[in-house]
């Protein structure tokens, strides 16, 4: 009895360990909205964006801070403990407790999320954003610490404008 009871069971556990779930492929955007969510960013700043803890990022709050999307990314590597100046060139005066995601989030995560608060949250279309994106190519060199390299930028500003439709200008 025992065994006839337990075998099912066993059955169930062996194919949910040995059969994966078809993996379904994001787009940028999308896997940018898992990253909002896994990141914590949702639980200060809204799930919509509407604010919390932190600042709104929706109705174009954020663009208006950085017009520039890579000045975004720079954002998030860096945190208010290291944004500081990054924040007052936006205008902005830093109150602090916003953390640094350079050594948590890979540099693919923080563009998705940084996609998904502009576009989905934000509303900003993505070829006025096409132009600012190409200054992800100066990050290896400003990140030294970080381990960017050229071919993982590269391939990133590849994805966006297959993704989006969008010409991204190419570097000097
Ligand atoms: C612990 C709370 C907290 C978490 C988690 C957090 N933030 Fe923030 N965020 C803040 C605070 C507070 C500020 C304002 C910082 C300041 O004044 O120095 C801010 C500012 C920002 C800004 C600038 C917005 C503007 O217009 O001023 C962006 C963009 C941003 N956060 C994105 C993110 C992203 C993306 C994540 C997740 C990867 C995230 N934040 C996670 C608290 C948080």
């Amino acid at each position: 009895m025992p065994v006839v009871a337990i075998l099912p069971l066993w059955a169930f556990l062996y194919a949910g360990t040995m059969t994966k779930p078809p993996s379904k492929t994001l787009t940028l955007v999308e896997a940018g909205a898992e990253v909002y969510g896994a990141a914590g960013c949702a639980g200060c700043h809204g799930a919509g964006g509407g604010g919390g803890v932190g600042p709104a990022l929706a109705k174009g709050a954020v663009i208006a801070t950085y017009p520039n999307p890579v000045d975004q990314v720079r954002w998030i590597i860096l945190g208010s403990a290291g944004g500081g100046e990054l924040y007052a060139k936006a205008g902005k005066n830093s109150k602090g407790g916003m953390p640094a995601f350079g050594k948590t989030l890979t540099l693919d995560q923080i563009v998705e999320v940084v996609l998904h608060e502009r576009q989905t949250i934000a509303g900003q279309k993505p070829e006025a954003d096409a132009e600012g994106w190409a200054d992800l190519r100066k990050l290896p060199e400003e990140f030294p610490d970080l381990g960017y390299t050229k071919a993982q930028v590269d391939l990133i500003l590849e994805e966006i404008s297959a993704q989006e439709g969008v010409t991204i200008p190419e570097g000097e």
